[in-house]
């Protein structure tokens, strides 16, 4: 058996957690740059937390100017806000979006440079200061992550800086936090936790001799399945109900909890084919990760599934397929996905989502160059299969040709 887990060294987690991170912050720092989502610029939670820091001795200074999916700028804003602070420590407060400005402006007031310098695996030289890291979205578990996604105008597609310098030292997840996510919102960021649930459960299997690579994305393990298949349960018990009945704390609450524990797993084992793919269809469509990853997933499931029938059998138990032959439960997976996203109001083709069809080539290529996600991928993903994903996923169709599957890693 093997098994591997990185995580912050705290994670608080319940209704009204957000109290906490006076305390949490005292013991870590003394000068504290609030990262915040715009929407919560003038919201009680801020009000509240600011006076909480004050009254604990702390100092704090608020920069609300997040750009949603990361451009460079809205990053050097912030490295500017925390050097003229002179910030010891970042309380990041929203979505993604959100937490990826503090540990990519942390990274660059830490160690110099310019953001490009860190695109890719592994090239953050050292520590940078703690963040406190409170979503308001219950998704991409940036909370617990070595991930953050930016948008470069230079680049068609983001692209991703990896890291484990970039783990939050803190995660507080308060699903109360949750409760104004609008339903769209709701929806794309649930299937982008999905999507982290399932891909890292599915992904190739690590071994020790990861531990002394270079790798940040380990590979499926011992204790990442744990974390993904208990997600998938919470996501799918959880999230259509969040979806419909945005005030419903219960589901809110395990949507987050799902959330969490996915962005547990693949923190440590990552994401595989439908994240490689995101990228150009993100780039072309502009439409949100947590979309473009939905959309795809039950077709990179497909592509797995020759390699993948018992766990892909636990998935659909998971979420609520009941007991029958592993092949059966193999089979229905995808769909059982493709049902979720469809009470979501998830698109269910790339035509729905005006990628043109003309650009399938391309994409199939793009996606192949993530060479992080496409490595963990549990079978082979070459252009042809990356392609063979991609046209399914424009028709809508979850028909799949046996012929254009790669090779079983
Ligand atoms: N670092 C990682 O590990 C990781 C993993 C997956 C995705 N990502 C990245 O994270 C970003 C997406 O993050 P996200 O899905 O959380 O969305 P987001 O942070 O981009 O926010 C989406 C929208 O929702 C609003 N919002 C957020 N919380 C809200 C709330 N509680 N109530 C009302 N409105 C709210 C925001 O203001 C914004 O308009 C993308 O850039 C994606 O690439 C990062
Ligand atoms: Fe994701």
């Amino acid at each position: 058996m093997y098994a591997v887990l990185r995580s912050p060294g705290e994670i608080v987690f319940g209704r009204g957690a957000r109290r906490a991170v006076p305390a949490l912050v005292a013991a870590r720092g003394s000068r504290a740059l609030i990262i915040a989502d715009p929407f919560l610029a003038d919201s009680v939670e801020i009000g509240e937390l600011r006076t909480e820091l004050e009254a604990a001795g702390l100092r704090s200074a608020l920069f609300t100017d997040v750009v949603p999916e990361l451009p460079v700028s809205a990053i050097l804003s912030a490295v500017r806000a925390a050097a003229d602070f002179e910030a010891d420590i970042f309380i990041a407060i929203g979505g993604g979006s959100s937490i990826d400005t503090a540990k990519m402006a942390a990274v660059v007031v830490a160690h110099g440079g310019d953001v490009p310098d860190y695109y890719g695996e592994g090239n953050v030289p050292g520590p940078i200061a703690p963040i406190i890291a409170v979503p308001t979205t219950a998704g991409t578990g940036s909370e617990v992550t070595p991930v953050a996604v930016v948008t470069d105008p230079a680049r068609e597609s983001k692209i991703g800086v990896s890291s484990p310098y970039l783990i939050p030292a803190v995660a507080v997840c308060d699903p109360e936090l949750t409760l104004s996510c609008p339903p769209s919102v709701t929806a794309a960021s649930g299937a982008d936790a999905l999507s982290h649930a399932i891909e890292s459960y599915t992904a190739r299997k690590g071994e020790v001799g990861d531990l002394a690579s270079s790798r940040v994305f380990m590979g499926a393990s011992a204790l990442t399945d744990l974390l993904g298949l208990e997600a998938i349960r919470c996501l799918a018990a959880g999230l259509a109900q969040a979806y419909r009945q945005p005030d419903d704390i219960q589901a809110r609450s395990l949507t987050m909890f799902g959330s969490l524990l996915a962005g547990l797993a693949f923190g440590t084992a990552g994401t595989a084919a439908a994240h490689a793919l995101q990228y150009p269809i993100g780039a072309i469509t502009h439409t949100s990760h947590g979309v473009g990853v939905g959309l795809l997933l039950p077709h990179a499931m497909a592509l797995n599934a020759p390699a993948r029938q018992q766990e892909l059998a636990d998935v659909a138990r998971a979420m609520g397929a009941g007991d029958k032959p592993v092949n059966e439960l193999a089979d229905a997976a995808p769909r059982l996905v493709r049902e979720l996203m469809t009470q979501i109001g998830i698109p269910l083709s790339l035509e729905e989502l005006g990628f043109p069809r003309d650009r399938l080539d391309w994409a199939a290529e793009q996606g192949t160059h993530a060479k992080r996600l496409a490595d963990n991928n549990p079978v082979v993903l070459t252009v042809e299969a990356a392609r063979a994903v991609l046209e399914a996923a424009y028709a809508g169709t979850l028909s799949f040709d046996p012929e254009t599957l790669g090779a079983s890693r």
